[in-house]
């Protein structure tokens, strides 16, 4: 064993680095030190220089510590003892699902626009406003490798409203149906629906400075609450040893945690306290690209509260084998049981070590029984509260070490421990009510995660690409979709291609949430003589007073009428030369390139209502 190995030796070597500072430094940080040396972590002095020589690095290095001392629950001690244990497990290969065997919990799998689904968005609605929401936005996007933050991204390019617009859109939309007051943008009685979002130093401030520049898309700024979520230190071996920046001998390298934080920030910040005492009963977790997530909320919401659920996952249906999440209920030998999320390359080898010698299979109707998490969930806000109370939130934590060879003693590059929203359920109790509610893709799912050369590859294997072009022409279909649902005869969509991946590209529909937040609204506004003759026609429609009752359109038509105005459209006939969709040059901005086209902006028939009253169109 090399003086290096020693442990002894390293000790004290550090010890004998530190003697002559530790007079320079206050108590508390004396106590930190104290603490990292406890828990193993000598290494980071063993090259300190004496006192007087990069003091202020030294103190830098203190601050930063702190920072992840006060940041996790426990401190540095807490997080380095649970991280040599899952180390420790992930090397012996323990097999987290031991003991357990699956089952399809309970669940509602809605058609939408069914009567049933009709049912489920009026009890949704008489909730939604005790309803708070939380965006998860503290993720790097790196598989997107777009270079801003990804909420600021526009959904499409017909309107250009970036993600955080539509849902903040979305949400005032919603508050004004709750208040009972048409149109949108006014708030509700109280304190209206809150929104947090949990940020990171990767998009802290620029998600700030997007909502300050944008006067908070119309939200009162008490409204929005922005939560940040701190790093963890990076670990270099299965001692749980932290790394120091390669760079920088007086800083500790640092990862994102997961988004399993924002149960701990939500208690900590006291806002669950806040929307407890405003008398919210809801939660609704949603993620920083899904476009559509808004139109499954109210049904969704039908279903927790009909349900009685304390923890519902919004699923879609799942192909056997398929990648993505799948939410089964768990019951271990000793009696214990859990309904949640398993990875889906866990779940099939439990299935066949349990129950099924085939593992996951499809069903008659061509799915796995056990659906698929899109990680938009709806918590009951008091049982949630309690169990916070208990827990400070924290979720359990997984490893996922790459190892430098079978010896399974280092790693290719520090690690670090993570957790995931979805893992909440795993801390309640048995008796717990945890299910799920699935939509259909079309409706609910339409995330954007993925670079265009990924999505290419995706698309090859034959894999949903959720990509920036996908995502668009998502957002176009579950629109028009959802007017041919209400009785309007709508061109079939035609396949193109963008940054070689096939899309199919119906009418360009954006439909803005004041128009209709709901589908029980939407049936009321638009009737059977709507027709949109042409695959390449577009329309926008903005205004909850907005009613299409009789229309013909080919081209490109654009209806916006402020709160106040009321615009029946009957009668009214469009034809024109409308708008192109073209091929991104090759020296297109990041925006365009990520979905590899451009719009040509053509003749366009527009009808702007800015003055409250009653109108017809033509
Ligand atoms: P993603 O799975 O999309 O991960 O996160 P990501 O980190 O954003 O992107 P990649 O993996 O680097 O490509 C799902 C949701 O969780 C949030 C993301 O912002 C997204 O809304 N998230 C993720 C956090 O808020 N914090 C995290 O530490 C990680």
């Amino acid at each position: 064993m090399t003086d290096d190995e020693n442990p002894a030796k390293r000790a004290k070597k550090s010890a004998s680095s530190l003697e002559g500072n530790r007079a320079s430094f206050t108590a508390e940080e004396n106590a930190l030190v104290d603490a990292l040396i406890a828990c193993g972590q000598h290494h980071l002095f063993e090259a300190w220089p004496e006192a007087g020589t990069r003091d202020d690095d030294k103190r830098r290095f203190l601050a930063q510590a702190k920072t992840c001392d006060d940041g996790y629950p426990g401190g540095i001690a807490a997080y380095v003892k649970n991280a040599k244990k899952l180390l420790s497990d992930s090397k012996e290969g323990v097999n987290p699902f031991d003991g357990w065997t699956p089952s399809v919990p309970d669940g509602v799998v809605v058609e939408y626009a069914s009567d049933e689904h009709l049912e489920l968005e009026k009890a949704g609605m008489e909730e939604i406003g005790s309803a708070a929401f939380v965006l998860v936005a503290g993720g790097l996007g790196e598989r997107l490798g777009y270079s801003g933050i990804k909420v600021e991204l526009p959904a499409e390019r017909t309107t250009d409203a970036c993600y955080l617009q539509n849902y903040i859109h979305a949400i005032l939309a919603l508050q004004s149906r709750a208040a009972g007051e048409m149109p949108a943008h006014r708030s509700a009685k109280g304190v209206g629906i809150p929104l947090a979002i949990m940020t990171s130093d990767d998009t802290h401030a620029k998600t700030l400075d997007l909502l300050e520049r944008n006067d908070y898309f119309g939200a009162k700024p008490t409204q929005v609450t922005l939560i940040k979520q701190e790093k963890v230190p990076c670990l270099v071996d299965n001692d749980a040893r932290l790394a120091l920046d390669a760079k920088d001998p007086y800083k500790l390298q640092t990862k994102p945690h997961g988004h399993g934080d924002v149960h701990a920030l939500l208690h900590t910040s006291g806002l669950l306290s806040r929307w407890s005492a405003a008398g919210k009963k809801w939660v609704v977790f949603f993620q920083d690209t899904n476009s559509l997530v808004m139109k499954v909320v109210p049904g969704a919401l039908g279903v927790s509260k009909e349900k009685k659920f304390v923890f519902n996952s919004l699923c879609v249906p799942r192909k056997a084998k398929e990648a993505i999440g799948a939410i089964a209920e768990l019951t271990h030998v000793d009696g214990r049981k859990m309904t949640v999320n398993v990875e889906y390359n866990q779940l099939d080898p439990l299935l066949r070590a349990t129950i099924n010698k085939d593992g996951d299979v499809n069903n008659d109707a061509g799915a796995s029984p056990f659906p698929g998490n899109i990680n938009q969930l709806i918590v009951s806000l008091p049982e949630y509260k309690t169990q916070l109370e208990k827990t400070g939130g924290q979720i359990e934590e997984f490893v996922n070490p790459k190892y430098k060879d079978d010896t399974k003693t280092t790693f290719k590059s520090p690690t670090r421990l993570e957790c995931m929203m979805q893992d909440y359920p795993k801390s309640l109790d048995a008796d717990a009510v945890v299910g799920f509610t699935v939509f259909d893709n079309w409706v609910g799912y339409s995330p954007v995660k993925n670079s265009p050369a990924d999505g290419v590859a995706k698309f090859k294997s034959g894999n949903a690409t959720h990509t920036a072009t996908s995502g668009e022409m998502e957002v176009y279909g579950c629109n028009a979709k959802l007017l041919s649902l209400a009785g309007a005869k709508i061109a079939a969509p035609k396949d193109v291609t963008f940054n070689d991946v096939v899309v199919p590209a119906g009418p360009r529909v954006c439909l803005h949430p004041t128009f209709a937040c709901t589908f029980n609204e939407l049936k009321g506004k638009v009737g059977g003589g709507v027709t949109i003759e042409t695959p390449e026609s577009v329309l926008v429609v903005e205004g909850a007073g907005v009613r299409l009752e009789n229309l013909k359109l080919d081209g490109a038509l654009v209806i916006k009428a402020c709160s106040g105005a009321t615009v029946t459209v009957n009668g009214l006939e469009v034809k024109n030369e409308g708008w192109t969709w073209k091929k991104a040059p090759a020296d297109a901005d990041e925006v365009d390139a990520l979905r590899g086209f451009v719009i040509e902006r053509g003749e366009t028939a527009e009808y702007v209502f800015d003055t409250p009253g009653t109108y017809e169109l033509p």
